[in-house]
């Protein structure tokens, strides 16, 4: 059983099933993975050091698959900023269509990449956003509700409400994002009005995820309790699965109030992923996790997980939703 919608015919996809872009978790293994699955899987661009790493990456992610994928590119403030037009030009050589943006507008970049024919789903967490990428010409949009694991914004909007919200504004397709694990989530987004999810926690507990075993044990561990909102006081808020480094940093938050700067808990925050990641320290600080950690309850392959969720999706539609109408 396939669900065409809106999402799979641009992308050319079997599944309306996304991996958004993760630090240090989305590699060519991740990525190649989901894409093999008949969904859209994501490389990390800024993960790669540099244009010339993600080159390499890209290659690496083609000789694993022959399907579609993407690349993330995280537009974010900075004194230093990377070299964006290294990666977009890494991107664009490399023969990728598909790329998801995130953080800020991405106009800027949408020019070069519309030449290259490449399709750009830009990532946002308001109406407003959505809104403002669609009129500058982005694609489709990922609505990123304030469950989500990462960045929710400032609104704190559950999907429940954006999502029909976005549907009702948009014309554009998109992709629930936030939340989102299995074929109920699918189902219900699809009732919401969009065009298939976009997935970030639930990929990382499965066998091919590139992540130390500690990192995925500890998804499963966690319930949709576990989960804190740090750095709101620098209106960057984050939603990250707590641990001692990241209570030391609330702490902190706590104690200086509306004097807290960057510096103060740039030992929480910064250069925490490769420590979580690659070393499994789960204590090393703050890395982005959902609240949708407390619907993941076992490590499978991505394959497995795929075809779960659109045999749960099936069976909810056909075999449950359907028998109510009488
Ligand atoms: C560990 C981790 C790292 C992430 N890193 C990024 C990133 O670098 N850029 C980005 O746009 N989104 C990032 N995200 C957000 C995801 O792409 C996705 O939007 C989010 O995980 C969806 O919510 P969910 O975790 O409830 O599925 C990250 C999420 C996680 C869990």
């Amino acid at each position: 059983m396939a669900i065409k919608t809106r999402i799979t015919e641009m992308l050319g996809i079997e599944h309306p099933i996304m991996q958004g872009g993760m630090h240090y978790v989305g590699f060519a293994e991740m990525a190649a993975a989901v894409s093999n699955a008949g969904g859209v899987g994501i490389i990390t661009g800024l993960t790669q050091r540099t244009p010339e790493d993600l080159a390499k990456e890209i290659a690496r992610c083609r000789e694993m698959t022959s399907k579609p994928f993407g690349v993330n590119l995280t537009f974010l403030p900075s004194v230093t900023p990377p070299d964006y037009p290294g990666y977009v030009e890494a991107i664009v050589k490399g023969g990728v269509k598909i790329v998801e943006t995130a953080g800020n507008n991405p106009a800027k970049w949408l020019p070069i990449l519309k030449e290259n024919g490449i399709k750009v789903i830009h990532k946002c967490t308001s109406v407003r956003h959505a809104l403002k990428a669609e009129a500058i010409g982005c694609d489709a949009v990922s609505v990123d509700g304030f469950e989500c694991g990462g960045h929710p914004g400032e609104d704190d909007v559950p999907n429940f409400i954006l999502l029909p919200r976005a549907a009702e504004e948009l014309k554009i397709p998109f992709l629930a994002s936030g939340g989102m694990a299995d074929g109920r989530s699918l189902v219900a987004a699809l009732s919401l009005g969009a065009d298939g999810m976009n997935m970030g926690t639930r990929f990382i507990a499965t066998k091919e995820a590139p992540v130390h075993e500690n990192v995925k044990q500890a998804i499963v561990a966690a319930s949709e309790l576990d989960t804190r909102l740090v750095m709101r006081p620098l209106r960057n808020t984050e939603r990250v699965l707590t641990n001692a480094g990241v209570e030391r940093l609330l702490q902190k938050e706590r104690e200086l109030g509306d004097q807290l700067k960057f510096e103060d808990i740039i030992t929480e925050v910064a250069g925490v992923y490769p420590k979580i990641m690659t070393e499994g320290a789960m204590d090393a600080g703050a890395w982005s996790c959902g609240m949708v950690a407390g619907l993941v309850h076992d490590i499978p392959t991505v394959q497995e997980l795929m075809d779960r969720i659109i045999a749960e999706a099936t069976q909810i539609v056909r075999g449950r939703l359907d028998k109510m109408f009488v």
